[in-house]
């Protein structure tokens, strides 16, 4: 598929090709800079943004808003998006038919975007993008490359909240993220 910005957008608003639509009270395309060097890609959206029409916006998102800061990022430095963009119920993992049936908007989403990083929030996403097998508790943090675009899995914001041991690994996971992210807009600016 080819598309603009525009194109996409409305494409996807009026989607139905999978049951999630009839469930929706809005679609949740993406938030932040739609030329960012890097892109988080979640699950799908919950409550909150099912509500609002924006991503990361509930409890999880703001833990992700900080993790960012932590890392001197923040929301407008980054594009954010999901693998499914419309809310599952009780927030349940999306199915493969659902999966399947969003995915090319995603793709078409970071095709538009070009980042160097992608970053995947939690085992749906890596799953999809990087690894079927992947399991975030042993892959997290590991490096992929794919056709000039650097990859990592690491755990969810809502696996955080859930659970805080695994904060030192997410942690990890974050400073890597940004050395990768100097390297590669080092790099870039070399290029230039
Ligand atoms: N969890 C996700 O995976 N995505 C969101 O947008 C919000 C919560
Ligand atoms: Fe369409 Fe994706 Fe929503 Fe399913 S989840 S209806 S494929 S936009």
């Amino acid at each position: 598929m080819k598309y603009d910005w525009a194109a996409l957008y409305g494409e996807i608003r009026g989607c139905r090709k999978c049951g999630l639509c009839e469930m929706r009270t809005n679609v949740v395309i993406g938030d932040g800079d739609p030329h960012a060097r890097l892109m988080i890609v979640g699950e799908g959206p919950g409550r909150d943004e099912d509500l609002r029409g924006v991503p990361f916006v509930g409890a999880a998102g703001q833990l992700l808003d900080k993790m960012l800061a932590a890392v001197s990022l923040t929301r407008k430095d980054v594009y954010i998006a999901n693998v499914v963009k419309c809310r599952p119920p009780q927030n349940r993992v999306p199915t493969e038919e659902e999966a399947t049936a969003c995915l090319p908007y995603l793709r078409a989403q970071y095709a538009l975007v070009r980042p160097a990083i992608i970053v995947c929030m939690g085992a749906t996403a890596a799953r999809h993008l990087i690894d079927p097998q992947l399991r975030i508790t042993r892959d997290r943090g590991v490096w992929h490359e794919r056709q000039r675009v650097h990859l990592i899995a690491t755990y969810h914001p809502a696996a955080l909240l859930r659970d805080a041991s695994k904060k030192p690994q997410a942690w990890s996971d974050l400073q890597s993220i940004r050395r990768k992210y100097d390297e590669l807009c080092e790099s870039e600016k070399h290029l230039n």
